[in-house]
């Protein structure tokens, strides 16, 4: 018997925020990948419950110790889960075998895949690697973080941010912008974003730094957290 349970620390906090947005950061190894995957499936015996998991390309998934492998080694030991390889998900079933909820494996080629999922709802929305994806592909699928599940839409995200990427500029708040190095009491704090609602590139970054708890109508407020290990203890610096 295996048991699925996070790491202490940042993994933990990862699983553990109640924001509707975290990013775990990190050099690689730091179990990123891990938890992301434990963050999916946590509401699994929700009826109806879905989660989509991204990555960049096909082959990052289905290439021999690629994220599907991954979540092999953690899920198979799950009751009731059962793989369907070619559809590139996972059912969870039931004690009578019926399917409860699953979780999806998919990719992102280019701005061009984007309209396939126009009408889309996914209650779980993660990103592996979030770095690898557009600024446009990554705020395209949060307007479809929808659910009529019962689980509140939630979007989850690893990343090992180099300066020069748009999740850098998006998580500024947590990094020391004279080093480069993440700000180690900020591992983990909360701040909110506001955005007007499905509009792209309108997402505004205004209120970062402080709770704002008056807001213009039509605006969709979303608590974010950036979660990593601090330096020393694997978190990688400017590169
Ligand atoms: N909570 C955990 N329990 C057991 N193994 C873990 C846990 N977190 C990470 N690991 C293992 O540590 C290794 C590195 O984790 P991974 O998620 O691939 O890191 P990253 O994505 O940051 O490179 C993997 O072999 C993974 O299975
Ligand atoms: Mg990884």
């Amino acid at each position: 018997m295996i048991v699925l349970k996070p790491q202490p620390g940042p993994q933990e906090q990862f699983l553990a925020t109640p924001a509707d947005l975290a990013i775990y950061g990190g050099a690689a190894g730091g179990g990123k990948t891990y938890g992301l995957l434990l963050s999916a499936v946590r509401y699994k015996n929700v009826r109806g419950y879905g989660c989509t998991i991204f990555r960049k390309n096909y082959n990052q998934i289905f290439s021999e110790g690629g994220l599907w492998d991954e979540s092999d080694k953690m899920y198979r030991f799950i009751r009731g889960a059962m793989p369907r390889v070619s559809r590139g998900r996972w059912v969870f079933c039931d004690r009578y075998g019926y399917p409860v909820s699953k979780i999806s494996f998919a990719h992102i080629d280019s701005d061009d895949d984007l309209p396939s999922w126009q009408g889309s709802q996914l209650c779980g929305l993660c990103f592996d690697e979030l770095t690898h994806f557009s600024e446009k592909q990554f705020f395209y699928m949060l307007s479809r973080n929808r659910s009529s599940c019962g689980v509140a839409p939630f979007v989850r995200a690893t990343c090992n941010p180099d300066a020069d990427s748009w999740v850098a500029k998006f998580i500024e708040w947590w990094i020391d912008q004279d080093t480069g190095y993440p700000i180690p009491e900020r591992s983990g704090k909360l701040r909110w974003f506001v955005r007007r609602s499905n509009l792209l590139g309108r997402y505004q970054r205004r209120t970062l730094g402080k709770v704002q708890s008056q807001h213009p109508r039509g605006e969709r407020r979303t608590q974010i957290g950036y979660f990593y290990h601090v330096v020393g203890q694997g978190q990688s610096g400017p590169s």
